[in-house]
C-alpha cells in the first residue's frame, strides 16, 4: 500500500492532489462525476462577501494548449454559500478550502469573519491574484507591502490556517511569496493566471469583452514549475503548486520541485475525472518504483 497521505503541518491531506479555485464550482457540481472522499482537498470559487456577476460575456477563450478567462470573479456571496451550499459539503471526508475575495482589505476580513462560525472547512486560501477583476490586471499580490498588508489583517481575524495564492505576473515571485510568509500565512499557492490577451484578425477585435484576462493551462506549465521551484527554495512555509497540471507525471514535477501539494484547475473542464486519474497516476508511480511513501519524493529534483 503506498502512503499518498501529505502532512502540511497545519493541515493533513489524504493524498496531494487539491481541486484548483474556479475551475470545480463549488464542488458539488462534480459530485455527479467522481467521488469527492477521493481529493486530498478541493477549492470553491472565488468568495466575496455579497455576490456578483462577473464581467461580461464572451469572457472565455482557448488558445494553444490554454485557456484565457476573464469571468471577473462571479459568485453567489458568502452568506448565500454558507446558508445553501456549505451545509451539503461538510460530511465529505476530504479538505474543504473556501477562497476569499475582496475589493479591499476589510472585505477580506468581513468574509473571513463570516466563515469562521460555520463549521467543516478546514482553511482559506486568499485570493489577492485574480488578473481579470481591475480593467489593468493591478491585484494586491503584485507588490510586497500590499501583500503583507493584506494577509497580516486577515491573518488577525481568522482562526482558521491562511493559504495565500500568489500572481505570476511579477518580476520577482520570492519577494512576494516571502511576504506573505512574514506576514503570517501558513502556506503559499501559486499560480493564479498569467496576464493575456487574444485578438480576432478578421474583426480585428479582443476575443474577450474585458480585453484582457488570465491564461492557464498546459501552455503555462513550465514557467508555473519554474515559479514554484524558486519560492519553495526560499520559503520555511509550505508551498503547493499549481499551473497546467494534467497527468500525474505533472503533479511529479511540482513535488520534485518543492511543491508539497498540487492543485487542479483547467484540466477539471478538459476531464471532469482528471483529479481522480491524477491520484491513480501517482499511486502507480509509487507502486512501480516501490516508494512506501509520496511524502518522501518532495523537493528531491537531482
Ligand atoms: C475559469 C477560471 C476561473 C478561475 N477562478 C478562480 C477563482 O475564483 N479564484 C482563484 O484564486 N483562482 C481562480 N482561477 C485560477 C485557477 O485556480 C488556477 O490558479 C489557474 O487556472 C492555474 O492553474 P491551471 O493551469 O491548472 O488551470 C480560475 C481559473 C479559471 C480557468
Amino acid at each position: 500500500m503506498t502512503d499518498l497521505s501529505i502532512d502540511l503541518g497545519f493541515m493533513k491531506l489524504k493524498n496531494p492532489v487539491i481541486a484548483a479555485s474556479g475551475t470545480f464550482g463549488y464542488g458539488i457540481e462534480f459530485a455527479p462525476f467522481i467521488d469527492l472522499n477521493h481529493l486530498g482537498g478541493f477549492i470553491v470559487k472565488g468568495l466575496y462577501y455579497s455576490s456578483r456577476e462577473g464581467n461580461p460575456p464572451p469572457r472565455l477563450v482557448e488558445t494553444s494548449s490554454g485557456l484565457i478567462n476573464a469571468i471577473g470573479l462571479q459568485g453567489i456571496g458568502v452568506k448565500r454559500f454558507s446558508e445553501e451550499i456549505l451545509p451539503c459539503l461538510i460530511d465529505y471526508d476530504t479538505s474543504i478550502i473556501i477562497n476569499v475575495c475582496g475589493e479591499h482589505e476589510d472585505e477580506y476580513a468581513a468574509v473571513v469573519d463570516l466563515l469562521n462560525h460555520q463549521p467543516g472547512i478546514s482553511a482559506y486560501e486568499l485570493n489577492i491574484s485574480c488578473p481579470n477583476v481591475k480593467k489593468d490586471g493591478k491585484c494586491p499580490a503584485l507588490d510586497p507591502e500590499t501583500t503583507y498588508s493584506v494577509v497580516k489583517l486577515v491573518k488577525k481575524s481568522s482562526t482558521r490556517p491562511i493559504i495565500t495564492k500568489l500572481s505570476p505576473n511579477v518580476t520577482d515571485i520570492t519577494e512576494i511569496a516571502f511576504s506573505a510568509q512574514e506576514a503570517g500565512s501558513d502556506a503559499v499557492s501559486l499560480v493564479n493566471t498569467f496576464l493575456a490577451m487574444a485578438i480576432d484578425p478578421n474583426t480585428r477585435k479582443p476575443k474577450l469583452a474585458n480585453i484582457l484576462g488570465g491564461l492557464s493551462g498546459p501552455a503555462i506549465k513550465p514557467i508555473a514549475l519554474r515559479m514554484v521551484y524558486q519560492a519553495a527554495g526560499r520559503l520555511k512555509i509550505p508551498v503547493i503548486g499549481m499551473g497546467g497540471i494534467c497527468t500525474g507525471g505533472d503533479a511529479l514535477e511540482f513535488l520534485i520541485a518543492g511543491a508539497r501539494a498540487v492543485e487542479i484547475g483547467t484540466a477539471n473542464f478538459i476531464d471532469p475525472e482528471a483529479t481522480v486519474k491524477i491520484i491513480d497516476e501517482l499511486d502507480n508511480f509509487c507502486r512501480e518504483r516501490k516508494i512506501g511513501k509520496l511524502e518522501t519524493i518532495i523537493g528531491t529534483m537531482k
